[in-house]
C-alpha cells in the first residue's frame, strides 16, 4: 500500500512538477497573440502539435498509444485486451487538448496534464495498478471547426453516424473527411469503434469548473475539486435567413429584404425565450453572406445554443423562438440530459473527503461515453471567476496540483477494486 497525500503530508512533488513543466509546455501552443486567447481546432497543425505532445508524454512513461478508427488517442499501462478477456477492463483518465475559438487554456488540458502528472505521482510512490491505466485525448470536443460538439466520442460511440461527421463542413468548406486526410488521417475507418470501448471499464474526466459554484467565497459548494453529478440536457440550432442581396446606399429602406433585421430579432428573442423557460440561449456564431460593409446581406446564417435543466424547457424555448421570429430552426445537434453513474459519484465524492457534488450546464465526452453505458465520472477544479471559453479561464496552480492529488486518490481507489 503506498502512501496517499494527505493535509498533514503534502503530496508527492513529482506529479506537481510535472503538471508544471507540461503545462508551461502547452501554454503558447495555439495561442493567439493578439488575443490570448488559444485557436486548437480539429485537424489543423496546432492539433498535429498537440497530438505529437500528448504521444510524446505518453512514451516518455512508457505508454503505448493507441489511435482508435475516429482518431482519438489513448496511452494504455498494461495491455487493455488481456484486461478485457481477464474481466478487468482498464480505468481511462483524460479530457481533449483542441479549444473554442480563443478559448481558455484550462478547457480540456487541465484534464489531459492532470492525468500524466497523476500517475508520475503514482509512480513516485510505487503504486502498482491492479488494471490497466489509460489516458485518453478525445479529438474535436469543441466541435468548433465542424460545428459538432465532441465529435470524436459522438463518433467513437455511433451517437453521430460517420456518414454524418465525415460530411461535416468548415467556414471554408472543407469537410471532416478531407480535413482527415489532409492531417494524414485516412477516414474510411470512421465509425463506432467497440474494441476500443470494450476497454474501458471507467472512464474519469477531471475538467475546470465552468461556473462558480466552488469560486464565490461562503457558497456552500466550496474547495479545490468537485464532483460532478450530471449534464444539463443541451443543443445547437441554426437559422438560415435569407434576404435579397443588394446596394447600401441606393437601395430605398422600403424596397429591402435584409435577413440581418430578422437576425437581430432571433439575438433578442432567444434571450427573452430563455428568461420565459428557465433557461440559458446564447447566439454566439453568426455567417453573413457576403459579408461586405456596403451590401445588404442575401443570407444570414444564425446559431443558437440552448439548454437547461429540464429537456422539454430547452426544446420549448426553441419551439417559442421559431414561433416568435417565424422561422425554422434547424437541429444541429441534441444532447440529452446525462447523470453520471450514481454510486461511483457518492464514492469519488467519499474519498475526496466529502467533496461537493455538482451538476454542469457544459457538454462533456464524459456525458457522450455515460450515454453510451460506460461507467463514468468527472472531477471538477475551482475556477475563482467562472469564466470559461474566453481567454479569462484561470485556475489557481494549487487548485489544480489539488486536482491531481484528487485523481492519486482515485486511481488509488479505483484501479485496485474488483470491476
Ligand atoms: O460547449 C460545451 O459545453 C463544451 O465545452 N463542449
Ligand atoms: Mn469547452
Ligand atoms: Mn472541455
Amino acid at each position: 500500500m503506498t502512501a496517499l497525500p494527505t493535509a498533514a503530508h503534502p503530496s508527492a512533488e513529482p506529479g506537481h512538477a510535472s503538471f508544471d513543466r507540461m503545462w508551461a509546455e502547452l501554454a503558447p501552443v495555439g495561442r493567439h497573440p493578439g488575443t490570448g486567447g488559444y485557436r486548437r481546432f480539429a485537424w489543423t497543425t496546432q492539433d498535429a502539435t498537440l497530438r505529437e505532445w500528448f504521444a510524446g508524454e505518453a512514451a516518455r512513461r512508457g505508454l503505448d498509444v493507441v489511435t482508435d478508427r475516429v482518431g482519438n488517442l489513448w496511452a494504455w499501462r498494461g495491455d487493455p485486451d488481456v484486461a478485457v478477456a481477464a474481466g478487468t477492463p482498464g480505468l481511462v483518465l483524460g479530457s481533449h487538448l483542441d479549444s473554442v475559438p480563443d478559448g481558455g487554456a484550462f478547457d480540456g488540458p487541465l484534464g489531459v496534464v492532470s492525468s500524466f502528472a497523476a500517475l508520475d505521482q503514482l509512480d513516485a510512490a510505487g503504486f502498482r495498478s491492479a488494471r490497466p491505466l489509460g489516458i485518453a485525448c478525445f479529438g474535436d470536443e469543441e466541435g468548433a471547426r465542424f460545428g459538432i460538439a465532441c465529435a470524436g466520442s459522438r463518433l467513437l460511440t455511433g451517437a453521430m453516424t460517420a456518414e454524418r461527421g465525415l460530411a461535416l463542413t468548415d467556414a471554408d468548406g472543407t469537410t471532416m473527411a478531407d480535413a482527415m486526410r489532409s492531417a494524414g488521417r485516412d477516414p474510411a475507418g470512421v465509425g463506432r469503434d467497440d474494441e476500443t470501448l470494450r476497454r474501458i471499464g471507467t472512464f474519469l474526466e477531471l475538467h475546470v469548473e465552468q461556473g462558480r459554484a466552488l469560486g464565490d467565497p461562503g457558497h456552500p459548494a466550496d474547495g479545490p475539486v468537485a464532483v460532478g453529478s450530471s449534464i444539463w440536457p443541451h443543443g445547437r440550432w441554426r437559422f438560415d435567413l435569407t434576404g435579397r442581396a443588394d446596394h447600401a446606399g441606393t437601395t430605398r429602406l422600403e424596397d429591402r429584404h435584409d435577413p440581418m433585421l430578422i437576425a437581430a430579432e432571433v439575438i433578442q428573442q432567444a434571450r427573452a425565450a430563455a428568461q420565459s423557460h428557465g433557461c440559458v440561449a446564447t447566439v454566439g456564431k453568426l455567417r453573413v453572406l457576403p459579408n461586405g460593409v456596403n451590401a445588404i446581406p442575401s443570407m444570414v446564417q444564425t446559431w443558437l445554443d440552448a439548454r437547461g435543466a429540464d429537456a422539454r424547457a430547452v426544446r420549448n424555448t426553441v419551439s417559442h423562438l421559431a414561433g416568435t421570429v417565424g422561422r425554422t430552426a434547424i437541429e444541429e445537434s441534441w444532447t440529452d440530459a446525462t447523470d453520471f453513474d450514481a454510486p461511483l459519484v457518492r464514492r469519488l465524492s467519499e474519498l475526496l473527503g466529502g467533496a461537493p457534488v455538482l451538476a454542469t450546464g457544459a457538454g462533456h465526452d464524459a456525458g457522450i461515453l455515460a450515454t453510451a453505458g460506460v461507467r463514468t465520472g468527472m472531477l471538477f477544479v475551482r475556477n475563482p471567476t467562472g469564466i470559461s471559453h474566453s481567454p479569462e479561464e484561470h485556475a489557481e496552480t494549487d487548485d489544480c496540483h489539488a486536482g491531481v492529488d484528487a485523481l492519486v486518490r482515485v486511481v488509488h481507489s479505483l484501479a485496485g477494486e474488483d470491476a
